[in-house]
C-alpha cells in the first residue's frame, strides 16, 4: 500500500511512502549516509532499549522517488506504551546521502506525524546524539524541540503531531 501526504509540497508530488517489504528491503539496506553520519543512525539507547518495541507496534516505511528507494523510517506507534516518549517515537530514520536536504526526511516525519495524530497521539518524538554531524539541526528545522535527555545523554525531541 502506498501513502501520500495530505498536504504534500507540489515539488514533492512524485514522493511516495511504501511499506517495508521483501521487495524493497534490499534497496533500503543499500542506502548510505554521508561520512561521519553513520554513528548517529543507531544511538546507544536504541540498542539497549529493546523491550518496549514489537513488530505489532512498528511502523516501517521506505520513501520512494522516481522508483528509487531514497529513505527509511522505523517508528514505534503504541498508545499504551508505559514510557510516554515511546508512544509515537521515531526509532531510526535515514536518507541516502545523495538526496539529503531535499525534503525526504521531512516527508517521512510528517507522514508519521499524521499517523500518530490519527491514533490519538498528540506528539511524536525522536532521540539523537549531539555532536558534529548530528541530525539535531535538521530535526530542529523540521520543528522538533528539545524536551529532555535519555539516561545516556541523547537529546529527546518532540513535535506536535498533525
Ligand atoms: C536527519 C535526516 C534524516 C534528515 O533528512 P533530510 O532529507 O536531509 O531532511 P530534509 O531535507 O527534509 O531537511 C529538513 C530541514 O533540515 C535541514 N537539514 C537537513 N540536513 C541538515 C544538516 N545535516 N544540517 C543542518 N540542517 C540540515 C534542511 O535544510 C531543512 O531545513 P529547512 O526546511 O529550513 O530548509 C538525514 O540528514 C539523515 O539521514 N542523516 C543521517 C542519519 C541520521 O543521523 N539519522 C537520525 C538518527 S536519530
Amino acid at each position: 500500500m502506498n501513502e501520500t501526504l495530505s498536504a504534500l509540497d507540489p515539488s514533492l508530488r512524485a514522493m511516495l511512502l511504501e511499506e517495508l517489504t521483501s521487495g524493497n528491503i534490499d534497496r533500503a539496506n543499500q542506502l548510505s549516509v554521508k561520512p561521519g553520519q553513520e554513528k548517529f543512525v543507531l544511538p546507544v539507547t536504541y540498542s539497549l532499549i529493546v523491550t518496549p518495541f514489537s513488530p505489532m507496534t512498528s511502523w516501517q516505511r521506505v520513501a520512494v522517488v522516481d522508483d528509487q528507494v531514497v529513505g527509511f523510517i522505523h517508528a514505534n506507534l503504541d498508545p499504551n506504551a508505559a514510557v510516554d516518549e515511546y508512544r509515537a517515537c521515531i526509532w531510526r530514520i535515514y536518507v541516502d546521502a545523495a538526496v539529503q536536504g531535499q525534503g525526504v526526511g521531512s516527508f517521512m516525519i510528517h507522514a508519521f506525524s499524521e499517523v500518530a495524530a490519527g491514533a490519538g497521539l498528540d506528539r511524536i518524538t525522536v532521540m539523537w546524539e549531539p555532536g558534529l554531524d548530528s541530525p539535531g539541526e535538521a530535526f530542529h528545522r523540521i520543528g522538533f524541540t528539545d524536551i529532555g535527555r535519555t539516561e545516556y545523554g541523547e537529546i529527546i525531541g518532540a513535535l506536535a503531531s498533525s
